[in-house]
């Protein structure tokens, strides 16, 4: 199938989140690592809890929530500083080193977009910070239908705003949940994964594994 656009995941995919535990490194030392990846578990747990409770917030919320728990669960004690410093922190995460050169060569061949549960302003303040400021033909947040992924409706935004159909749409992401829930949807998924793991028993798998996204030019049509 041609693809005519790919929408791209953020937090993960792109922006690599742990970049946040070189602050937390500092603030917190030994312990940096260790909150990086709590902060990360509970913020995505607390997205498939709200949808599934019906009581959405938005990301920075949950993402400062997650903040809280996590400290408290490492016996850490955050000052009003420390959190600013660690939610300023997520607005300037390092892009994971594939990223630039494979948009790069994919210019022209594809609309780009970005599907994130990321606020609007989070989303803003990460890419406008980043080498991929002007690569982006749309960026879209879930908090335009309320839900986080991954519930249909949030895949059905890019199907709306870009303007094509599903099966014109390629979805790119790292994390297994996100690219099963895409391709539930009836995207074409390309799962970016990094780290080696196993394939989620969701019933659904991706399209293609790739283990970086240096490789995802190659299986795109020119
Ligand atoms: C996002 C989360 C899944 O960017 O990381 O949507």
């Amino acid at each position: 199938m041609h693809l005519t656009a790919l929408a791209f995941d953020a937090y993960g995919t792109l922006f690599d989140v742990h970049s946040v535990a070189t602050t937390a490194e500092a603030l917190f030392p030994g312990q940096g690592v260790a909150l990086s990846r709590l902060w990360r578990t509970k913020q995505l747990e607390y997205t498939w809890q709200r949808s599934l409770m019906r009581r959405h917030a938005d990301f920075s919320r949950v993402t400062r929530d997650a903040l809280g728990h996590a400290c408290e669960a490492l016996r850490l004690s955050l000052s009003p500083s420390a959190s600013d410093a660690l939610l300023a922190a997520y607005r300037t995460l390092d892009v994971f080193p594939d990223a630039l050169g494979a948009l790069t060569a994919l210019r022209g061949k594809v609309r780009f977009a970005i599907l994130s549960n990321g606020a609007p302003d989070m989303l803003d303040a990460v890419v406008a910070n980043s080498p991929l400021r002007d690569v982006f033909d749309a960026v879209l947040s879930v908090e335009d239908v309320g839900v986080f992924k991954p519930d249909p409706r949030v895949y059905q935004l890019a199907v709306d705003r870009l303007g094509m159909p599903k099966a014109r749409i390629g979805f790119v992401s790292s994390n297994g949940w996100d690219a099963a829930g895409a391709k539930a949807f009836g995207f074409t998924v390309y799962w970016i994964n990094r780290s080696g793991a196993p394939v989620e028993r969701l019933g659904v798998a991706p399209d293609m594994t790739l283990a970086t996204l240096a490789e995802l030019p190659a299986l795109i049509g020119s």
